[in-house]
């Protein structure tokens, strides 16, 4: 339904390494001009610190018969009842179900801002299961960025703020912040709006800072809960496409939830989940 939209397996199985992307302007049909772009040497060093080369038959994550219950009311609630899934390299992976089936308890796992009750999660050569909190968290802010429905932006802070923020967390050097921080917003298509705090901007303009934010820091991996939930469909179709390009740019792996069947069409993966099982897996 969205022009420009479908997926590309071909793309996004089998990744060039070493040859050089030219520049993404994300969402250029708002002519956007960049008003101070990284300059030439700038961006070669960005270029290099990107991952040369990733092998994209072995998984970035494995989930092993994991399950998660919480204690409620003096029972336990059975939430998730033994998952299995794999996440590979490059792949823009989504799962569906209803409303309290159980997607966001997962995200939470797969993120490492939870632990299940049993089975195995390993994130790269990570176990997440047996890590500890403070390991977990380690891993999480330089491994994992997270996108949230309601977009979650500090709100006094402005765009180039927001995104420079994430830097500072992950300990990204101070003389790597600019040219990152413009990437980024280059990315999402937003660089003009960088001096924009989040209540100047619009709906899907906040969702396209908190997709810059949350990959400022080079994760390999994209955790996006509902993140076109509050958008109308004009601006979810824009979100997806930064989402492609940040695939085919960044060299990352993107897990969403989503209850749009729409937005499914451009997954190279769906799982189904219901009552905290996948029926497709
Ligand atoms: N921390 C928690 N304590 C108790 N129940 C929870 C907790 N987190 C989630 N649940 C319950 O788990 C079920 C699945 O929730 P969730 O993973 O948010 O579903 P979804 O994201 O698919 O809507 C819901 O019934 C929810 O109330
Ligand atoms: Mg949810």
């Amino acid at each position: 339904m969205f022009p420009g939209l479908r997926r590309n397996k071909k793309q996004a199985q089998k990744p060039s390494p070493g040859v050089p992307e030219e520049p993404q302007f994300g969402v250029s049909s708002e002519g956007e001009q960049v008003p101070e772009a990284a300059s030439a040497a700038e961006l070669a060093a960005l270029e290099q610190s990107l991952p040369a080369a990733i092998d994209t038959s072995k998984p970035l994550l494995t989930v092993t018969g994991v399950e998660r219950s919480f204690p409620v009311g003096g029972q336990q609630l059975h939430v998730l009842k033994g998952i299995d899934m794999s996440l590979y390299p490059l792949q823009l992976v989504m799962l569906k179900g209803r409303s309290g089936s159980g997607k966001t308890t997962l995200l939470n796992l797969i993120g490492g801002l939870d632990q299940p009750n049993r089975g195995e999660i390993r994130f790269k050569e990570h176990l997440f299961h047996q890590c500890g909190d403070d390991e977990r968290t380690y891993i999480r802010r330089k491994e994992i960025g997270f996108i949230f429905q309601s977009f979650a932006l500090m709100p006094l802070l402005s765009a180039w703020e927001n995104v420079e923020l994430s830097l500072r967390m992950a300990g990204v050097p101070r003389a790597q912040w600019k040219p990152r921080v413009t990437h980024c917003l280059e990315l999402v298509g937003l660089v003009r709006r960088m001096h924009h705090r989040p209540f100047e901007l619009s709906g899907g303009e906040q969702q396209r800072v908190a997709i810059a934010k949350a990959i400022a820091h080079k994760p390999s991996l994209l955790l996006a809960d509902e993140p076109t939930a509050e958008l109308d469909s004009q601006m979810g179709a824009q979100v997806m496409n930064v989402f492609r390009d940040i695939i085919r740019t960044e060299r990352m792996t993107i897990c969403m939830t989503t209850h749009d069947p729409t937005i499914m069409e451009v997954a190279d993966r769906v799982f189904e989940m219901v009552d905290g099982k996948f029926i497709n897996a």
